[in-house]
Formats: C-alpha cells, structure tokens, sequence
C-alpha cells in the first residue's frame, strides 16, 4: 500500500515536471519562401530542405532564449516565382509574427517582398536572389549571404574575354529582375573587354519555344550566346540550338541555370557541354565541411539537391545565431546583431558589409561533362 502511494506522488510530480516544462517551450516561427509550384519548383524544394534541415539541427541544441527552451518551427510558403504572390506570402509571414525569414530565390520576388518585411522590422536573409539591387535600400532587415550579379555577370564576361578569346556575343535575358539585370552586367562588362554584343533578344520566365530568336541570333554567327535566366528557359534552349545546328556555340548563364536539374530538362542534347555558368560562393567540395553536409542532405532528402540549400542551411543558422547573441528571439531585439555576424557557416565564415551584402563573396565557374557539372576553379 505506501509503495504503491510513492509511485502515485512519484507519477503525478513527473506529469507535474512535464507540464512546467511544457509551458517553458517557446516556439520560435522562421518563414521560407521560395517558388514550391511551377517550373522552378525543383528549386523551392532544394532551398525548403536546406531550411528545414537547420531547423532540425537548431532542435537538437536544446537552445535556451531568456529562460524559455526554444522549439523552431518552419513556416514554408510558396510564391511560384511571381512578384505579387511573393508580397502576398511576405505580408502573411508578417502577420503569422515569425521572428525571421529564409528567402525568397527569385529577384523578381525578393526585391518587393524586402519592402513588406522592411515595414514589418522582420529580418530576412536570402542565399539565392542575386540581383545587386536588393540591398541598395539600405533596409536594415535585409541580407545576401551570396555573391551577387555584379560578380557572376563580370566573372563570365572576363572568362569569355581572357580565357576564351571570344569575339562575339549574342544576349538573351527573360526580362525578370534578375535575368535582365545579369545580362546586363555581362554585356557591359564584354564590351569593355572588347567583345561584339551582335545581337539582344528577349523571352520570359515561362516560354519554352525559342526557334525564332536562335533563328535570329545564328544568322549574326556569334562564338556564344549568354542567357539572362533560369534552367526551365535554358534546358530547352539548348535543345533547340542542337536542332538548329547551334552546336558550336558556348552557353553562358548565371546561378539560375547553373543546377542538376538543366541536365534533366536538356533532354540529351550535346549542347549541355557548351555550357559555362557561373554559381555564388566556392564549390561544395571547397566549402568548409561542405562534403559532410551533403552527404547528410542526400541521406535526408535523397536526390533533390540543386544549387541553393546549403546558403538556406546556413541563412537559418544565421538567424539563430542572432538570436542566441541577443538572448532574444524578438525581431526588434535580435535584428540588429545580424549585421555584426561573425558565423562559420557550411558555406563560408559568413560576416557582412554595411549594407547586408556578403564579405569576400567568392564566385565559381561550372562546366558539364558527360552531362554531370563540375567547378572550374
Ligand atoms: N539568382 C537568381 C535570382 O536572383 C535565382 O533570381
């Protein structure tokens, strides 16, 4: 009988323990966005697993935030790469009062979106969206942890120039902030290397039948064509110049054709060789444990890699990172330590310039052979 009273006060002091502890957690809201629809879906959901990996890891930290036991939570959205859907889901992520955001991947997307979270003091650290314009605002919410087109524009146009003695370019961007804005930075910068630009065409961000322009563009018989925009325009853009006997020509392209996902959508064509595409950051084999982070992203999310989730990792990470510095998981409280970053990341040892933009961001030229990508430098 009293053993069996023990066990009774023993059991109702653990459910007591539990329930104090149970009211001890916080939970801690991070947003992502990125395009989880549509034809750049494959990158929404490289980027969300990236996240939602660091968010795994952060809750086996047992972090502790002015006393309270913290549990992060993902809030994902989707703004299929459209700028109206992408302030939609900014708004909401504002009104669901998360303490930071992770995104988004499109330009196009990030740049209206950075105002909303700007006006809702709501950090937001993107790895993807690369258009130099993002941080000329000067929002003290909004970071880069990735080189931007300014880079990876000159990076190709000097490799055109220097390393492959090209004469003469022809250029077609999609007309989004970010493809527009890429090729401008290569054109320019060619023509300063003396490179022709013998033609400009343009398309957008949904078209997959280009025969008219490459039709345009190989009668001016340029060395290469450089393209402003994301790997569902170029994986069938390459297809058609194989068709059209564009075979000899290089392909030059920023991040946002630079993934595993184009040697899919080429469909076997040959002119994925020609391609020369420019990525943010050293390659995955260079970053600091980048190897072993892979392998435990494949392990979790077993061939979804493309390009961005190590950037989205460590974007996440950042935001806590900021948090733990502050004891605060409040945006007003912990937003202002995000600048002062010091953070050894998967990507690099992340620290930022006065306006939100990466130090020494590094970039990396990518060629494929044999239909697989691999760095040049
Ligand atoms: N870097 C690409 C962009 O900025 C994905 O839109």
């Amino acid at each position: 009988m009293r053993t069996n009273v023990k066990l009774t006060v023993g059991v109702v002091a653990t459910m007591l323990a539990g329930l104090v502890s149970a009211q001890d957690v916080q939970v801690v809201k991070i947003g992502h966005v990125a395009p989880m629809s549509g034809p750049q879906a494959h990158f929404g959901k490289d980027n969300e697993n990236g996240a939602r990996m660091a968010v795994d890891d952060l809750n086996t930290q047992n972090i502790v935030l002015a006393g309270k036991k913290i549990k992060f939570e993902l809030v994902p959205e989707d703004d299929a790469s459209d700028p109206k859907q992408g302030t939609a889901a900014a708004q909401k992520l504002c009104d669901a009062k998360v303490s930071g955001v992770v995104g988004h991947l499109n330009s196009g997307t990030t740049i209206p979106a950075s105002k909303i979270y700007h006006e809702c003091g709501v950090p937001m650290i993107t790895g993807a969206a690369t258009n130099p314009d993002l941080t000329k605002p000067g929002y003290k919410e909004i970071f880069r942890i990735i080189a931007n087109d300014n880079a990876l524009g000159a990076g190709l146009a000097f490799y055109a120039a220097d390393a492959l003695k090209l004469k003469k370019v022809a250029v077609i961007d999609d007309r989004t902030a970010y493809g527009q804005g890429v090729a401008e930075v290569f054109r320019e910068t060619a023509k300063k290397k003396g490179i022709e630009i013998v033609d400009q065409q343009f398309t957008n961000d949904k078209a997959t039948d280009f025969m008219a322009i490459l039709t345009a563009i190989k009668s001016k018989k340029p060395d290469a064509i450089f393209f402003g925009g994301m790997d569902a325009q170029a994986g069938p853009m390459l297809r058609q110049m194989e068709q059209l006997g564009m075979g000899n020509m290089k392909f030059f392209g920023g991040d946002g054709l630079c993934t595993t996902e184009i040697t899919k959508l080429v469909g076997g064509a040959k002119t994925i060789s020609n391609v020369v595409c420019a990525e943010g950051g050293s390659s995955i084999q260079k970053m600091p444990g980048g190897t072993a982070w892979k392998n435990r992203y494949d392990t979790k999310f077993p061939k979804q890699y493309q390009i961005y989730s190590p950037y989205t990792y460590d974007a996440t990470m950042l935001l806590a990172d900021a948090m733990k510095r502050a004891d605060s998981w409040d945006p007003k409280v912990y937003a202002p330590k995000l600048i002062e970053s010091s953070y050894k990341g998967v990507t690099t040892n992340i620290q930022f310039e006065p306006t939100g933009e990466l130090k020494n961001a590094a970039i990396t030229l990518y060629v494929y052979k044999d239909n697989k990508k691999f760095p040049l430098n």
